[in-house]
C-alpha cells in the first residue's frame, strides 16, 4: 500500500523508487497473504486524540505504513506501552511507509538505529538507558536538525532534552491476546494535523 495524502507522501516524491521496490502494502500482502487488513475501528475525540483498535500484528504494522506516508522532517513520536505491546512492529510499518531502504528491527542494544530513505528515520529504544548522562552522546537535537523523523520507545528521559512538540502514542493490550488499543495524543498543532490526515486516510482505505 502506498498512501498519497496532503502533506506529501514520501513515496511519490521519488517515483523511480516505487517502480523498482515493492511498496509497504506489497510487503504486507506477501507476509500475511491477504489484503485490506486496515484497522477497522477508529475513534476521534474532541481534544484531537485518536484511538485505534488493532486486532492483530498486521493491523498495527499497516497503521505504521499509513502514518509513514504522512511524516515530514522533524516529526517526533514517543511510543509508550509495556514490553511486547507492538511499538517496534509499528515502527517497522513506518519504515515501509517511508520507503526506507531497510525495515526497522528492535534497537534495544544499540539504543538507536537510523534508517535511510527519502526521509530518514531515527528509531530509538531507551529501555536500557541507565541515566540521563547517556543521552548526551546520542545528540538528539542534531537528529531533528538533520531533517529526519524520530520514533522513540521508552523515551520519557528524552522529552525534557528535546523540549519540542510531539505525538505520544500509547500501546495497550486488549482483552484478546492479539488485541491492542493504540492512542495518538497530539502535543502541538502539527500533531493534531497528523491525526487528521491519519484518520482521513484510514477512512479512505476502509471505503476501498
Ligand atoms: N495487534 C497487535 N499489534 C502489535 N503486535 C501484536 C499484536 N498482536 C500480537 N502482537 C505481537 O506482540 C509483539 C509485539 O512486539 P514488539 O517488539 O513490537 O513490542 P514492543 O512494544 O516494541 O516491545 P519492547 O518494549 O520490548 O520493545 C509481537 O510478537 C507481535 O506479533
Ligand atoms: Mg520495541
Amino acid at each position: 500500500m502506498t498512501v498519497r495524502v496532503e502533506g506529501g507522501a514520501r513515496g511519490f516524491a521519488f517515483p523511480g523508487a516505487l517502480l523498482t521496490r515493492p511498496t509497504g502494502y506489497a510487503n504486507l500482502k506477501k507476509k500475511y497473504g491477504r489484503m485490506g487488513c486496515c484497522p477497522v475501528r477508529v475513534e476521534k475525540q474532541h481534544d484531537g486524540t485518536v484511538r485505534i483498535w488493532s486486532e492483530n500484528p498486521a493491523e498495527t504494522e499497516e497503521l505504521g505504513v499509513v502514518l509513514g506516508g504522512i511524516l515530514q522532517p522533524g516529526d517526533l513520536f514517543f511510543l509508550s506501552g509495556e514490553l511486547g505491546s507492538g511499538k517496534t512492529l509499528f515502527v517497522r510499518g513506518l519504515t515501509q511507509g517511508m520507503n526506507c531502504t531497510e525495515l526497522a528491527t528492535s534497537p534495544t542494544f544499540a539504543l538507536v538505529h537510523r534508517y535511510d530513505g527519502p526521509l530518514p528515520l531515527y528509531h530509538l529504544d531507551l529501555y536500557r538507558l541507565t541515566g540521563p548522562e547517556e543521552l548526551e552522546p546520542l545528540a538528539l537535537e542534531e537528529m531533528i536538525e538533520e531533517e529526519a523523523a524520530l520514533a522513540i520507545e521508552w523515551g520519557e528521559p528524552a522529552k525534557e532534552v528535546l523540549a519540542a512538540p510531539y505525538m505520544e502514542v500509547e500501546f495497550r493490550r486488549g482483552e484478546a491476546e492479539d488485541e491492542r488499543l493504540i492512542t495518538f495524543r497530539p502535543a502541538g498543532e502539527r500533531y493534531r494535523r497528523i491525526n487528521h490526515l491519519l484518520t482521513e486516510e484510514l477512512e479512505k482505505q476502509a471505503q476501498r
